[in-house]
């Protein structure tokens, strides 16, 4: 039985979020469209007979109790009683509270890998509602590819997958908090009915088919308060971008090209803009489940 393993961590971003309305339990009734997307980090986990410890090489993120992996951690313990520790060490290469969500990820992806590790009886279910008490995204990364997320997000779908190939991913390299978004939002874009999202606007558009009406009821918000965030989308659309839109709650914003090499040449632009700038591509359910562990 193996005692050490690497997982993938991957990334998200939301090809559309609508909030409905805040809920009696503070949080925002949602309706969004996940994808997975190439970008990851890597999770390298060893057993051990001892405690949980984690460590990141980037300094931003903590490494004690509050990371979400450490906690994850500790919740599938406690919920199984399984009698080793483990030791995390995450290679960040997410943008650290960005709308990508990275920190959700490193909690399915710390999750999925010590079940496997501890060899501990858990079902799905149990372990989806395990996700679900970390955090709202976290059950996402149990299904990948293309999902509807519904509730506060951790109720999710497979949809028909969307192919995108060429994507950029741009960061300002600041940090937006999602609690912060959520609370600037000055009013709920939407009736307390659920809408139905235009699937049949998943439509064929180029190589890409994407939801053509795309639209965040948060990047509205971020936009306002931090205009460095509508400078970038700005600059996707000026290079080339067909679609440009902010992933979950920022700041980073994602952009659609129809070919590489644009997308490569805005990549450069953004870099020696100095942002943080990263081609991606959509990642299936299939290829998702297939290259979780490395
Ligand atoms: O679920 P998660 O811990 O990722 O959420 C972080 C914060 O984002 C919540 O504490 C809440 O303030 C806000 N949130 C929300 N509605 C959601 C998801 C998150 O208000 N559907």
């Amino acid at each position: 039985m193996a005692t050490e393993i690497k997982v993938r961590s991957y990334a998200k971003i939301n090809w559309t979020l609508d909030v409905l309305f805040k809920r009696e339990d503070g949080y925002h009734e949602l309706r969004t469209i996940y994808q997975t997307v190439s970008l990851y980090d890597r999770l390298h986990i060893a057993r051990t007979g001892g405690e949980i410890s984690v460590a990141c090489d980037d300094g931003r993120v903590p490494s004690d109790e509050t990371n979400l992996a450490h906690r994850a951690a500790n919740r599938l313990r406690e919920a199984t009683g399984a009698r080793y520790g483990a030791r995390i060490e995450i290679e960040k290469r997410i943008p650290v509270a960005g709308g990508l969500g990275g920190g959700s990820s490193n909690a399915a992806a710390a999750l999925i890998g010590l079940a496997r590790l501890w060899q501990v009886p858990v079902g799905d279910r149990e372990m989806v509602s395990l996700a679900a008490s970390l955090g709202s995204d976290v059950p996402f990364f149990f299904l990948g590819g293309t999902a509807l997320g519904i509730g506060r997000g951790e109720e999710v779908y497979r949809l028909e997958e969307v192919l995108c190939p060429h994507l950029l991913l741009a960061n300002p390299g600041f940090e937006v908090a999602t609690t912060d978004t959520y609370g600037r939002l000055s009013r709920l874009t939407r009736p307390e009915t659920a809408r139905i999202i235009p699937f049949t606007l998943l439509a064929a558009n180029g190589n890409c088919a994407l939801p053509l009406s795309a639209s965040n009821d948060l990047e509205e918000v971020v936009l306002a308060a931090y205009p460095k965030v509508a400078e970038l989308k700005r600059r996707l659309l000026s290079l080339g971008a067909q679609h440009a839109l902010m992933s979950g709650s920022g700041a980073t914003v994602f952009g659609v090209f129809d070919n590489l090499g644009a997308c490569e040449r805005a990549q450069n632009e953004m870099r020696q803009a100095g942002c943080w700038a990263e081609c991606a591509r959509t990642i299936n359910r299939q290829e998702y489940n297939d290259t979780i562990f490395e």
